[in-house]
């Protein structure tokens, strides 16, 4: 199948592009290399995903681009029978400073490929969505039932599209799902995120920096989760105009974790601790039912399995993703 993958050089979009030309397919990724980290790991990502086509029947090419440019989005969704939104801007707190570029690229690129999809033979989108959609938690862990009330811009953004490919799949012929990650993390993951951070600094003997007091809770899960939960909305016709929670089913502690990979990379270590943003979520827990109903969903990594099997990735690819993590 020829699959337009936007922001398909980033972190989730670069694994979803990986696989699914292992299997195969046909992808075409867009991307506008933002740089706001390092720009070499998306190049490390790009070249990863042409190494796989050249031992597979499926084909790869990288178009740099960006989904706020309608000719671009036009040209790419066009050609494309299926599509994988991964393009946004992602982060909490820089949403916090730079609210209207949130909008533009998460809601305005959003509705460039909603619009063209639709006068196109596209046989799906699906989306990118976010935990941070909910916002302060009434209950846990949070279904998708749970009110959504964003506490920050990015969550708000997050929301606006997703609503907006809903709505277009029930005015419009369009098959559109949303899924909605909960901190995804693994192999080639964006350097500005707590697990990054707690591993390089104690790879580096420093300490880990914990915001607040550690207290606050997170549901954490593997980029091979998310994967195969990407994969199997390729089969199905499941799941239209829904957004579905994709976490792990469990949750940890910021200061449980940051001592789980410290303790499995340099016991000695004390914490830091640093001032919490108030943009930052609380707790964020999944509930996964609504998942494994609509797509044998089965989260296979626990927090510590999983941060076991990144840290050995991270020792194995130190020598280029550390410099790059740590310049970001
Ligand atoms: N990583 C997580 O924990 C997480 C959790 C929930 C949701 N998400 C969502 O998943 C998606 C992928 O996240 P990620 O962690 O891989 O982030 P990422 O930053 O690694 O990937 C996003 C990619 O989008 C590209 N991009 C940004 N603006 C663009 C534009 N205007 N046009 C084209 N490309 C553009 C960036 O260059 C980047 O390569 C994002 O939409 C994010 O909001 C991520």
């Amino acid at each position: 199948m020829q699959i337009l993958v936007t922001g398909g050089a980033g972190f989730i979009g670069g694994n979803i592009s990986q696989q699914l030309v292992a299997q195969g397919h046909d992808v075409t990724v867009v991307d506008m290399m933002h740089p706001y980290y390092d720009l070499s790991i998306k190049r490390h990502t790009i070249e990863a995903c042409r190494e796989t086509a050249t031992g597979s029947d499926g084909s790869y090419e990288f178009v740099e681009g960006d989904v706020r440019d309608e000719a671009t989005v036009e040209t790419l969704v066009g050609e494309a029978e299926f599509i994988y939104h991964q393009a946004g801007r992602a982060g909490v707190r820089d949403s916090v400073a730079e609210p209207r570029v949130y909008d533009e690229v998460n809601v305005e690129g959003t509705l460039n490929i909603l619009d063209t999809a639709r006068e196109n033979d596209v046989k799906r989108i699906v989306y990118a969505s976010s935990s941070s959609v909910y916002g302060k938690p009434e209950y846990l862990p949070y279904d998708e039932q749970h009110p959504t009330t964003p506490v920050s811009p990015y969550g708000a953004s997050k929301l606006a599209a997703e609503r907006y490919g809903c709505s277009y799949s029930e005015v419009y012929d369009l098959s559109f799902v949303a899924l909605r990650y909960f901190t995804v993390y693994g192999p080639r993951m964006r350097p500005n995120m707590a697990i990054t951070n707690f591993v390089s600094r104690c790879m580096n003997g420093e300490s880990p920096v914990i915001y607040g007091d550690g207290t606050q809770t997170r549901d954490f899960t593997y980029i091979d989760d998310v994967v195969s939960a990407n994969l199997a909305l390729l089969e199905t016709d499941v799941a239209d105009g829904e957004a579905v929670n994709i976490g792990s089913t469990d949750n940890i502690e910021i200061r449980e974790l940051a001592g789980a990979i410290r303790d499995e990379v340099d016991p000695e270590l004390e914490f830091e601790f640093d001032d919490r943003h108030a943009a930052d979520a609380e707790h964020t827990h999944a509930s996964v039912d609504r998942a494994r109903d609509r797509l044998d969903y089965e989260p296979t990594y626990d927090i510590r399995e999983g941060v076991a099997q990144f840290i050995d990735w991270y020792r194995a690819n130190r020598e280029w993703y550390e410099p790059l993590v740590r310049a970001s």
